[in-house]
């Protein structure tokens, strides 16, 4: 097969001729840190419509990995110019980011996110068809399990019980994949369930870059402390964390969450891609830590390591929470010989390098 006998690899990677990979929303959070991790492997091409990153995180990763990706600021809808990208560069496999993923924009505008989400993705599986591209590796999320008890394994149902139109897409496409793998067994897919990603790179040079009010804990929790410990001044919403429900049946009464460092989770597509062509078919797998967090205990931990403080106010619970949320990861562990590094106190370190760096996002 092409690039994962060991031997086969090194010869390629000796001649130069790395196997191509293409990176869909490779200019985002979780994109971009996944483009460091192959760099040595696979020569890069990254297509990102640039809806919510930006061109500067490319041109950083660039910076990092002291080699030039090949970047298309193009929509996967657009099919024509999808096409003659994959006609060019004949790619090995594809890693699919990209995708709306607000959860509360997702209930405004339902229709932009099913239309955007599954039609990008339908659009992306005709090309890969087209030019015989079978491997691809898919962003999918804990979400997709909706209210099931934890700890989440990969042969539980999903579907039941996903709040947000957002998390309906991740389930659709996880069907879709499957149907298109029972349809041609040349198809080799593996679907990736994130849990909670956060930290960021630890140079500081590239993370999370909301372009908007945050919702997600970590970067809500970043301005708090840019605002309350710099001389940077965010907006007054800013000035304290809202923690959401403290009457929980957990330790400390807020939610628990299963986070997992961004560089961990990026080390994961590596291990899939590794893995790919032994697995034929349709594959799931999580990528968590297996450790339950608190909210209030990542708060405490990033005080404590960072030697700031995090002013927040217990509030009312947030509709569609769930109380605890975390994964089995033994699945992963033995089938892609993964399994996270990084610690809690990693996640909270990077995290606050970045927004040091980057008090105002790029
Ligand atoms: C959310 C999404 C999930 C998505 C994931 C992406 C919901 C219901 N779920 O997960 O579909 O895949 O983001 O990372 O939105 N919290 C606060 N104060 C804040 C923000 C968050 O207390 O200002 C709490 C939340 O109540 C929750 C925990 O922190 O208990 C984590 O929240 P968040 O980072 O938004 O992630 P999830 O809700 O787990």
């Amino acid at each position: 097969m092409f690039f994962f006998n060991l031997s086969i690899k090194l010869i390629l990677i000796e001649m130069s001729t790395k196997p191509t990979i293409i990176i869909t929303g490779g200019a985002g959070f979780i994109g971009s840190h996944t483009c460091i991790e192959l760099a040595n492997d696979f020569e890069l091409i990254v297509i990102d419509n640039l809806y919510n990153s930006s061109q500067q995180s490319i041109d950083k990763v660039q910076k990092l990995i002291n080699q030039k990706i090949i970047f298309y600021q193009e929509d996967l809808l657009n099919l024509n110019k999808i096409d003659s990208i994959f006609e060019k560069h004949q790619p090995e496999a594809v890693i699919h980011f990209a995708g709306l993923k607000a959860v509360g924009e997702s209930i405004q505008k339902p229709l932009f996110y099913y239309q955007n989400n599954l039609n990008s993705t339908l659009s992306l599986l005709e090309v890969m068809k087209k030019y015989q591209c079978y491997n691809l590796i898919f962003s999918s999320s804990a979400t997709v399990y909706g209210s099931q008890q934890s700890p989440l394994r990969e042969d539980m149902d999903i579907g039941q019980g996903v709040t947000n139109p957002y998390g309906q897409t991740k389930f659709m496409i996880e069907i879709i994949l499957k149907d298109v793998c029972i349809s041609d067994s040349r198809w080799r897919i593996i679907s990736l369930r994130y849990f909670n990603p956060v930290g960021a790179h630890p140079s500081g040079l590239i993370g999370e870059n909301p372009n908007d009010i945050p919702n997600n804990l970590m970067p809500f929790i970043l301005k708090v402390a840019i605002n309350n410990n710099t001389s940077v001044h965010l907006g007054d919403q800013f000035n304290q964390l809202k923690i959401f429900g403290s009457d929980y049946s957990t330790q400390d009464g807020t939610c628990e969450r299963d986070f997992i460092h961004v560089v961990d989770l990026a080390k994961g597509h590596l291990a899939a891609l590794q893995k790919i062509d032994q697995l034929s078919g349709y594959h799931v797998f999580n990528l968590g830590t297996g450790k339950p967090i608190s909210v209030l205990e990542m708060v405490k931990t990033f005080e404590r390591v960072n030697q700031v403080l995090v002013p927040y106010q217990l509030s009312d619970r947030r509709p569609g929470d769930l109380e605890v949320c975390f994964c089995d990861p033994q699945h992963t562990k033995d089938i892609l010989k993964w399994e996270t590094e990084k610690r809690l106190e990693d996640m909270c370190l990077d995290a606050w390098k970045f927004q040091k760096l980057n008090p105002r996002g790029f």
